[in-house]
């Protein structure tokens, strides 16, 4: 398990693409599962996620071919096998995923139960409900999910909460259903729209996708299609507060700054300077300290909880004191035991961090926890004192497409060693 090292230094400038989103390119390959025809998914990011799951989609039976780097071609005409099994499912939770397509086209499936992780119990009660309103007879046992239904029935679901996936889950269950069913309380980020553009090019009949409610009239098949996943807007708010706490500047392009108001408001609120294009977005770092904000996270349109890590770090060196009060996941702030090991004056209350900014962190050895929380710890090593030694970086390759790579194209000092890296040094 490699580790990776950042030396504090001056301020991040330049330009960078954006890569796909991680959380849109993975229901789009599983919704592949939902047709014989071909699918051919562009943009895709080259991450330890997508490999995981082109393993279980091959496990499945589904032909895989990687015509280049970021495109996929997928083709499930001879899926044989509608098992998606514990070692693959506990790497990584969006495998389940593949419960919804397996149940609508095969009418059987058995799924592992993900489990939790870092942030938090992470059920999928949700997705079960959803399921056995269609119609999908479920057993949970064993630690997996069982699920039969002859053919699904559409149904009217109400999401007791928003949930992303579990929203996607249900979609691609009902686009082969025998008639209407209308999905309430649905989630509303860009992702679960990017997932109906697919299905709606794949002759699937869905309406409000991006709205509370979705509607979806069933079909009796679904063909192939060509899509380009959207860029992944939590590695486009990661940069941008990369560039505004070290003082810098950068041009993010290949992104959607509609999907990233609720970040680029609190950028602007703390003091950076913004331009705003079609499918970019320049920031520039105030001369002097930023000012701290108040966060509140909550579903999309609102504040990501995704980005909830890197602003508790903006929040760590800016000028002030600011609350963060985090709402979607019970236990999503161990980032801050680490920025705290890094000089960071921040108190904990429940789901609310109270932050207050000092001028500067020292470099500290810290571990990663989380996907996102550990590219915060990655940009608080960039602009602390010396040089800081992250561990359990696997969390980062799951979720950033080359982060040191794009990183050092804006000036960073950054490099990945060996995990006895610390070891040897000292010896
Ligand atoms: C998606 O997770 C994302 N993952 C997460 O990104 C993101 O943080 C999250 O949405 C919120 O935006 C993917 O899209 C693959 P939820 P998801 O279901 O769908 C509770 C990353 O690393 N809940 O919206 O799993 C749940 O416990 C990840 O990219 C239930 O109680 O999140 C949470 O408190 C981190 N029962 C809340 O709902 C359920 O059946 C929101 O969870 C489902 C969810």
């Amino acid at each position: 398990m490699d580790k990776l090292i950042a030396t504090g230094g001056g301020p991040l400038r330049g330009e960078i693409r954006i890569s796909g989103a991680k959380n849109a390119a993975l229901p789009v390959m599983i919704c592949s599962l939902l047709t014989s025809e071909t699918m051919t998914i562009s943009n895709i990011p080259h991450l330890h996620d997508i490999t995981t799951i082109m393993e279980l989609l091959g496990q499945l039976g589904v032909k895989l071919q990687v015509d280049d780097k970021l495109t996929i071609e997928a083709n499930a005409t001879e899926v044989n096998n509608v098992v998606a099994p514990y070692h693959l499912v506990k790497t990584m939770r969006a495998s389940i995923l593949v419960l919804g397509p397996l149940l609508a086209r095969f009418g059987k499936a058995e799924v592992s139960l993900p489990g939790g992780c870092a942030i938090g119990s992470r059920p999928v009660n949700l997705h079960i409900k959803g399921l056995q309103a269609l119609g999908a007879k479920i057993t949970v046992d064993r630690g997996y999910i069982r699920a039969r239904a002859n053919r699904l029935r559409g149904a009217r679901i109400f999401m007791d909460l928003i949930s992303v996936t579990g929203t996607e889950n249900l979609m691609m269950a009902a686009v082969l259903a025998e008639g209407t069913t209308v999905i309430e309380n649905a989630a509303r980020e860009p992702e679960v729209i990017d997932l109906a553009r697919c299905l709606k090019t794949m002759g699937a009949d869905i309406h409000g996708a991006g709205s509370d409610e979705i509607t979806i009239h069933g079909v009796q098949r679904l063909g192939g299609a060509a899509h380009r996943v959207i860029p992944d807007r939590i590695e486009a708010g990661t940069f941008l507060v990369a560039a505004a706490i070290s003082g810098g500047e950068i041009k993010i392009k290949d992104v959607k700054p509609q999907q990233i108001e609720a970040v680029l408001d609190k950028l602007r609120e703390a003091g950076a300077s913004l331009e705003v294009g079609d499918d970019w977005v320049h920031l520039r770092a105030p001369r002097g300290r930023l000012k701290a904000v108040n966060i509140r996270t909550a579903p999309y349109p609102a504040f990501p909880t995704d980005m909830q890590a890197q602003f508790v770090l903006l929040n760590s060196i800016a000028d002030g004191t600011a609350t963060v009060v985090e709402t979607v996941f019970e236990n999503r702030f161990m980032h801050i035991h680490e920025l705290r090991r890094m000089g960071a004056n921040i108190q904990l209350d429940g789901n609310t961090a109270v932050v207050q900014g000092v001028r500067k962190l020292q470099a500290a050895p810290v571990m990663a926890t989380d996907l996102r929380a550990s590219a915060c710890l990655v940009l608080a090593g960039l602009i602390a004192d010396g040089e800081t030694l992250i561990d359990r970086i696997y969390h980062i390759d799951r979720g950033y497409h080359c982060i040191e790579e794009k990183l050092s194209q804006l000036g960073a000092v950054i490099r990945r060693v060996p995990r006895n890296y610390l070891e040897r040094k000292s010896a």
